[in-house]
Order: structure tokens, then C-alpha cells, then sequence
């Protein structure tokens, strides 16, 4: 988050030119892409996501001139850029809604979902349920009720309008021309409403996306797009679309998240293999994104009441640590900044099929503040230093647009990346070897993910295999057994891999010899509490990580 990183002139707010100023320290991290939520100009009443004019940067953030730098210095980096567009609404503020609600028959007038009755489209969910009594509000102005999928001063663009779909297509358009290399596509279900859907995935909206995306393909060739569409893993890949009729080049993988949370509590490792095992084959040119945390609450709307239940119980014990249908924390609080787990969640991360992605601050295990207000608990500002506002503005402190973390265990006195970096065993380093090790082997961006049987309820154990030709990886194969231990005490477990009888294994890490695969194909291996292995199948010279 922009806001929250560096803040580069005192004013309190993270800004641009901050980012620019700390793109070495990610690329140092491994990182080779930036998501950059919403830092257009906005009320930010929702973090940002309400925009009042898309081709316009906040003040606050910074310049057009600014991102274009900023997009040049990434890009001698050989990272990407890629932007936010939370395009199925915008503020109240923007001026589109404020002609509609003025004058209806303007050109403006078909902008927004207007209707004279609030019981239309009753098969619509409330996402924001916490704040949200209706999706419909009444205008005062118009006299006429508004559709929004979100917050009552989010009105709901009108995607039926042609003309609203072009103003999307000159938005992307514009962002293009400043060399951005992808967009994440906001709250991308929700486009378009129909009389008896849900309003997620209607038709039509997977109709314009394919159009996006031709678009895209034309004018501005190797950009991406990525879906943010929580919903199951089925509903999910259908903003992939088809290799003939694509859609998106990513989509988060939401029903996944949960699970690994799941998983690590329960000690079972039943229902994340159900889920990896249901997730859908993305077409050849698609891949998930993969995330734990990120700037919104800990979604648990893709699971079981019950799973549900046992997940508040477990993780937002006190009532001020939940957010909607979700939980409000960062990733350190939430595994109770035990060291074991939060290795095991980020191997888990980079090990599973799909682009990883990092909440800033989550890689020196940053903490979170559930007395400020909805999902600024985890959007405080990075912790550099222990210096003064943690580094991070030399403002005076009560300008902040948000306080440092002050608690007992998260303190920014402890917990910051000057530290970190003094320390040759912290959470930092260690996230950025696994970086590091991940990227020199191209099964785990670009192998397929098979599940392997195992005899132990706690153990989740599948390979990652790469073909390895026809990239430009080079021509070699490679198989990655990637076994992980969610019990809270020692096990040993006997796992069965068939086709690898007599292949020996090697740790990635440090390269070291595992027993050989019995001929029956089966491995038997322990594991310490909450760890979890990343073994070479049969080729030491691939194997050997870095320190
Ligand atoms: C999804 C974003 O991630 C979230 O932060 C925002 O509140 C909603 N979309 C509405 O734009």
C-alpha cells in the first residue's frame, strides 16, 4: 500500500516517491512484481477503493510524473507494476455519480443502477455486512434508490451502459500508456446484475472481460490481468476463461487461503488437499495467485459454518479481531508469532501451484492494531527502523495517517527491517532465501502439482513436476517432493510415490541425502513439529540452496 510504506516528505502519508526510494530493498527481497492497491484521487473512505477520478493521482500520493518514474525505476529493476482498478464502483464523490444523481436524462443520467423500489435483485448478497443493512440507498438528490455492492457511498457503475464500458476500456487505456504491466481487476463478479443470478459471474460479465482481455491482447501484448473473485475454486476459474476465449491471466486463489489456516490449527490436512485437488486446471497461459495475507480482513465466506466457527475460535477469539465474514490481523499475529508456523505457512506459499504474493511488512512478521477501526488494523505503517515513526515519516508522530504498531510483542522497537537485517537468522532473512530458492527451480512456477497419498492425517505431502522443455528454463526435468507436517508434536509418515521407486532425495535447502525411495515406492519419513521438507527427486546437482 502506497500509504503505508514510505512517506517520503513528512506529511504523514506514504507517498510515491517513497516507494521509489525502497525499491531496492524489494528487489533485494526477491520481489519482481509490485500490486499496488487503488492511489488515485479518493475520499478514502475504503482504503482508496472509492475513486473519484481514476485518471488522477491523490495528492497525497503523488504525481502522474511520479508513477511514470516510478514505473521506469521498477523497470530497470526487471520488476512490473501492477495496478489496482476497483472498476465495478466508484465514490459518491466522483463526478459521474454526482451529474447522475443531478440530472437523470444528462449524459451521466444511465451511469449508475438506479431504481425506484429497493427490492430489486433480492438474490444479491451483502458483502459488508457489518455496515450494510441493503445494497440499495436512497438518494436524496434523485429521489431514487442506487445499487451498491459495497459501502452506501460506493455507488455500483452501470455496466449495461455502453458508454460505461468505454469510459473502462479509456481508463485501462490510459494506464497502459504509462507502461504499467498489469491490473488487478477489483471486486471483478460484480460487474454486471440480472433478475434471478447472484450477481457474481453473471454471463455478461464474463462477456466484457473477454473483451478487456482482447483488447489487452491487441494494443498491449504481454500485460496481465488478474481476477479478484472470491468465490469457489470452480466460479474461480471461469474468469480464466478458455485458451480460445481467454479471460484473465490470474486469479486469486481464495478458496485455498482459508484452508492453510485451517490446516494449521486442526492438524488435519484433509480438507486443503479436498480444495487443491478440486482446483481447477488453468488453461496453459493462466496461473493462481497465491496469497495468506493481504490488505483486506482474512475472508472465511468460502468455507463451512463450521469451519468457520472452529477458525473465530481459534484466531479472533476477542470480538474486535473479526471484520465482516472474516478476520482482521496481520499474518504474525494470527499463528501467534510462533516462528514454526509462520515457516511453515510461507514454504507452503511458495511451494503451491501458483505467483506468490506478500503483504508488506508480513516478511519481518509486522503486527497489527485491532483498536483502530475495519481493516486498518493491518494497514499501519512499514516498520523500518526503531527510529522515530519507525522510519517511516519524519512527521510528527500524531500525523500520521495511521499509528506505528506500539504493542508488547509487535513493537516497532523489535520488529523492523534495520533489525532484521542485523540478525542473520530473522523471519526476513529466512523469507528471502525461500525466495530465493523457489526461483532457482522452475517446477515451482511453472510444474504441475500432484497430490500424493500419505498415511498420516497431519501430513500433506505432492510433487511439483516440470517437463522442462520449451521454455527458457532449458530442457531439464526436475520433480520436487514437497512435504508438510501440520501436527503440533513429531510424526513420521510413510508417503507413496510409485513412479520415483529407487530415486534418492536431496534436501533444496542445503542438499543433503534423503533415504532412497523403497522399491515399492513408498518413503518414510519424520518430521519435527509444524516443519516440512522440499526434497530433489533424484538429482543432487539440482539440489543445494543458498544461505
Ligand atoms: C475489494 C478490495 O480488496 C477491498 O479492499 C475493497 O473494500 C472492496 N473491493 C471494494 O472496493
Amino acid at each position: 500500500m502506497v500509504r503505508g510504506f514510505v512517506d517520503s516528505n513528512g506529511d504523514g502519508s506514504g507517498d510515491l516517491s517513497g516507494l521509489i526510494s525502497r525499491l531496492d530493498y524489494l528487489q533485494w527481497l526477491g520481489v519482481d512484481a509490485l500490486w499496488l492497491p487503488p492511489f488515485y484521487m479518493s475520499p478514502l473512505k475504503d482504503g482508496g477503493y472509492d475513486v473519484s477520478d481514476f485518471k488522477a493521482i491523490l495528492p497525497d500520493f503523488g504525481t502522474v510524473d511520479e508513477f511514470k518514474d516510478l514505473v521506469t525505476k521498477a523497470h530497470e529493476r526487471n520488476m512490473r507494476i501492477v495496478i489496482d482498478y476497483p472498476l465495478n464502483h466508484t465514490s459518491d464523490q466522483h463526478d459521474w455519480f454526482q451529474q447522475s444523481r443531478a440530472d437523470p436524462t444528462g449524459p451521466y443520467g444511465d451511469f449508475y443502477v438506479w431504481s425506484d423500489t429497493d427490492e430489486k435483485y433480492p438474490n444479491i448478497r451483502i458483502i459488508f455486512v457489518d455496515t450494510e443493512e441493503s445494497n440499495w440507498t436512497f438518494d436524496p438528490v434523485r429521489r431514487q434508490f442506487f445499487f451498491h455492492r459495497f459501502f452506501s457511498h460506493q455507488p455500483d457503475l452501470n455496466f449495461e451502459h455502453p458508454a460505461v464500458r468505454e469510459a473502462v476500456f479509456d481508463t485501462v487505456r490510459f494506464w497502459m500508456d504509462l507502461g504499467v504491466d498489469g491490473i488487478r481487476l477489483d471486486a471483478i463478479p460484480y460487474l454486471f446484475e440480472s433478475e434471478d443470478g447472484n450477481g457474481e459471474g453473471e454471463p455478461e460479465t464474463h462477456a466484457f472481460i473477454r473483451e478487456l482481455r482482447a483488447m489487452m491482447d491487441r494494443d498491449y501484448p504481454g500485460r496481465i490481468l488478474i481476477a479478484e473473485a472470491n468465490q469457489w475454486p470452480q466460479e474461480v476459474a471461469q474468469f480464466f476463461g478458455t485458451e480460445e476465449e481467454p479471460e484473465c491471466h490470474m486469479a486469486f486463489d481464495f478458496p485455498v487461503m482459508p484452508r492453510i489456516f485451517y490446516s494449521l490449527r486442526s492438524q488435519q490436512a484433509g480438507e486443503l488437499i479436498r480444495i487443491l485437488s478440486e482446483t481447477t486446471e488453468a488453461p496453459p497461459t493462466a496461473g493462481w495467485g497465491v496469497f495468506l495475507r493481504n490488505h483486506d480482513e482474512l475472508t472465511l465466506e468460502m468455507v463451512s459454518e463450521e469451519y468457520r466457527q472452529a477458525m473465530y475460535g481459534w484466531y479472533a477469539y476477542d470480538p474486535r479481531m473479526r471484520s465482516n465474514i472474516g478476520i482482521r490481523r496481520r499474518l504474525a499475529p494470527l499463528l501467534d508469532n510462533s516462528r514454526a508456523e509462520l515457516e511453515l505457512a510461507h514454504a507452503l506459499l511458495f511451494s503451491l501451484k501458483g505467483s506468490p504474493f506478500l503483504y508488506y511488512g508480513d516478511e519481518i512478521g509486522m503486527g497489527d492494531n485491532i483498536w483502530l477501526p475495519d481493516r486498518d488494523s493491518s494497514r499501519t505503517p512499514m516498520q523500518w527502523t526503531p527510529d522515530r515513526n519507525a522510519g517511516f515519516s519524519t512527521a510528527d508522530p500524531g500525523k500520521l495517517y495511521l499509528p506505528i504498531v506500539q504493542s508488547l510483542v509487535y513493537n516497532y522497537n523489535l520488529i523492523n527491517v534495520e533489525s532484521q537485517l542485523a540478525q542473520s537468522r530473522s523471519l526476513l532473512h529466512w523469507v528471502r532465501n525461500v525466495i530465493h530458492v523457489r526461483k532457482a527451480h522452475p517446477a515451482f512456477g511453472l510444474g504441475t502439482l500432484r497430490i500424493l497419498e500419505t498415511d498420516h492425517e497431519s501430513v500433506l505431502a505432492f510433487v511439483r513436476e516440470y517437463e522442462g522443455t520449451g521454455t527458457q528454463f532449458g530442457d531439464s526435468p526436475e520433480n520436487i517432493l514437497c512435504v508438510f507436517s501440520f501436527a503440533h508434536n513429531p510424526v513420521s509418515v510413510k508417503i507413496q510415490a510409485e513412479e520415483f521407486a529407487g530415486s534418492t532425495l536431496f534436501d533444496l535447502f542445503g542438499g543433503g541425502q534423503f533415504p532412497t525411495v523403497e522399491d515399492d515406492g513408498s518413503i518414510t519419513l519424520t518430521l519435527g513439529t509444524q516443519s516440512f521438507y522440499w526434497l530433489h527427486v533424484g538429482d543432487s546437482h539440482f539440489a543445494g540452496g543458498r544461505s
